[in-house]
């Protein structure tokens, strides 16, 4: 049976548009059954509503707080009751009442813990640094703080703007994203401190 996944999205979706391509493969262990989002005309929920897949958008804008906000995406979320909630491209922190209640994984575009934040690859090219990457990590309550899963290092070219080296890092960032939700799906995943191993094990059991 394949893993229920929830993909959780902002923008354009590219990396959600790879998960949904690598799980019409019924030997990937995972199926997207439903995309949501936090804001409403998102390319990526146009995407995901062509390809037959559920959509849900939980407008932060129409909540008095973030606490209530988070509640009903909590809520929107496990109405789907996923395995696994994947934030690819989620530009909102989610808090406790979504992080106490989901499995949920966040790629982000840097080697973390350098450059966390909703401007990762300005604020690398900023600093000057040579290589930068991308991270897929479990969330916990902090920004881009929890345990890491697997990273890809990009070198930075003479010359890239954002723009150039964001979408060098995104190529490598949806087969990373792809490999890692496949993995998890079909073999499971133990935490231990900051440490994450594939395989099921004694220790904190998911699925
Ligand atoms: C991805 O590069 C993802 O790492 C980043 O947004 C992009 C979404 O692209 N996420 C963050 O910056 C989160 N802090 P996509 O919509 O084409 O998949």
């Amino acid at each position: 049976m394949s893993a229920r996944v929830v993909v959780l999205i902002s923008g354009t979706g590219s990396n959600m548009a790879a998960l949904m391509e690598a799980a019409k493969d019924p030997g990937y262990g995972a199926e997207i059954v439903a995309v949501g989002t936090d804001r409403e005309g998102t390319r990526g929920v146009e995407v995901a509503r062509a390809a037959g897949v559920p959509t849900f958008v939980v407008p932060f804008r129409s909540f008095s707080d973030r606490s209530a906000w988070d509640t009903a995406m909590s809520d929107r979320i496990a109405e789907h009751e996923p395995d696994l909630v994947v934030s690819a491209g989620f530009m909102r922190i989610l808090g406790p009442a979504v992080i106490g209640r989901h499995q949920a994984v966040n790629i982000h575009p840097a080697l973390l813990p350098s450059f966390p934040g909703a401007h990762a690859v300005r604020d690398a090219l900023a600093h000057g640094v040579r290589i930068t990457g991308t991270t897929i990590h479990f969330l916990d309550e902090g920004v881009d703080s929890g345990p890491i899963i697997d990273q890809v290092a990009v070198p930075v070219e003479d010359g890239d703007d954002e723009s150039s080296l964001h979408e060098r890092i995104k190529v490598v960032e949806r087969r990373m994203l792809v490999d890692t939700v496949g993995r998890l799906a079909r073999e499971g995943w133990s935490i231990d401190g900051r440490h994450v191993r594939f395989g099921r094990t004694d220790m904190k059991e998911n699925r």
